[in-house]
């Protein structure tokens, strides 16, 4: 892996309202006219339920709304699988491939793996660096962690904390996700704790985004820290619950506010329960939309303007960034309302008071 000498920066070019055709200037003529195949390889289903409950379906969706034979397959935290998948799903005679890499090094084998066969490569949800993904497809990552250390602070606010002592639970050292998220919190709470407003807790990234490490992890944090942390950025829902777990056991849960992300059931659950602060939406429809869109382009031979792109290293990776959206218990119901999870999922009989509270009818 190359990290370390790659910066990486979401650049902003051009705003255009969707993705436009500009023909095929791509020199691809092998992909020309080919009938779409999309190969899928999903990360994991433990670091976050997402990939699995929201990614999988919202996927199926868009691939059988355009009529393309599709295969989606999860390498379950396992790199030698993830290759495996890889090479059978070339083999196989997919014409484009989809990856959510567990690593930048593993990733970037499949991909150059993929682009020598002649196959179509994008980066779903996360980039590869170093990497020769065509596209990359995800949400403006820095702005999640933006929205996390803002609601952290909002909710510390509304505590009435004084020189609150934050904690913070990284996600997986190898995604560069979680590197971006950092970013966006770091550029919220570092001033604060600069200004001595904050004082900084401990801080720890979690490996693989492994919520049963998280815990662990975090029990350790609070042990070295006294007891005393008034906040904790955890880096997703997963991790949120993790740290939520270890708030119980000391009956602490509803007075330190943990952040989180993906707008899971578990996570809009603590959150109607009062125990945790926020978590940030992603509309994973729109996301896998338009992956399976320039992936069907690709096929065709033709190659998309998505007006955007992203740096990794030199090279401009044509990017599409969707807008990511915090989430509160006053607008639990907009995540149920746009399809993302099922009324019946997230008010559950434990839940059926605070969700009537939160006005989910
Ligand atoms: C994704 C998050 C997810 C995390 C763990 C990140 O790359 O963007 O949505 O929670 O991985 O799977």
């Amino acid at each position: 892996m190359r990290k370390g000498i790659l910066t990486i920066a979401a650049v902003g070019l051009l705003t255009t309202g969707g993705l436009t055709a500009c023909g095929d200037d791509s020199g691809d003529k092998a992909a020309s006219a080919k009938t779409p195949k999309i190969g899928v390889i999903l990360p994991d289903s433990k670091s976050s339920a997402r990939w699995e409950t929201a990614d999988r379906r919202f996927l199926e969706e868009a691939f059988k709304a355009a009529g393309v034979q599709y295969d989606i397959q999860n390498a379950q935290n396992d790199k030698t699988a993830f290759q495996t998948i890889a090479d059978q799903m070339i083999t196989g005679g997919v014409t484009a491939l989809m990856i959510v890499n567990l690593d930048s090094g593993t990733g970037k084998a499949v991909l150059d793996k993929a682009k020598s066969q002649g196959v179509a490569t994008i980066d779903y949800d996360r980039l590869t660096l170093g990497g020769s993904a065509q596209y990359y497809v995800s949400f403006d990552n820095e702005t999640v962690g933006k929205l996390q250390g803002e609601g952290l602070s909002k909710c510390l606010t509304e505590k009435g904390a004084k020189n609150p002592v934050v904690a913070y639970l990284n996600g997986s050292p190898t995604d560069n996700n979680a590197t971006l998220f950092k970013a966006g919190y770091d550029s919220v709470l570092k001033p604060k704790f600069d200004a001595k407003e904050y004082v900084k807790g401990p801080e720890d990234a979690v490996p693989a985004w492994d919520n049963a490490q998280a815990a662990t992890i975090f029990e350790q944090q609070l042990t070295k820290a006294n007891g005393k942390i008034d906040g904790v950025l955890a880096a997703n829902d997963g991790l949120g619950n993790a740290a939520i777990s270890i708030l119980k056991k000391n009956k602490l849960n509803g007075k330190v506010p943990v952040t989180g992300q993906d707008a899971s059931t578990e996570g809009l659950q603590n959150i109607l329960a009062g125990d945790q602060c926020m978590t940030v939406y992603k509309a994973v429809r729109e996301e896998a939309k338009a992956a399976s869109d320039l992936a069907i382009a690709l096929a065709k031979g033709e190659k998309k303007d998505t007006g955007q792109t992203v740096k990794d290293g030199d090279r401009d990776v044509p990017s599409v960034l969707l807008t990511p959206k915090a989430i509160t218990k006053e607008t639990v119901k907009d995540v149920i309302a746009d399809g993302y999870v099922t009324k019946e999922e997230v008010c559950t009989a434990a839940y059926a008071k605070f969700c009537a509270e939160a006005g989910i009818s």
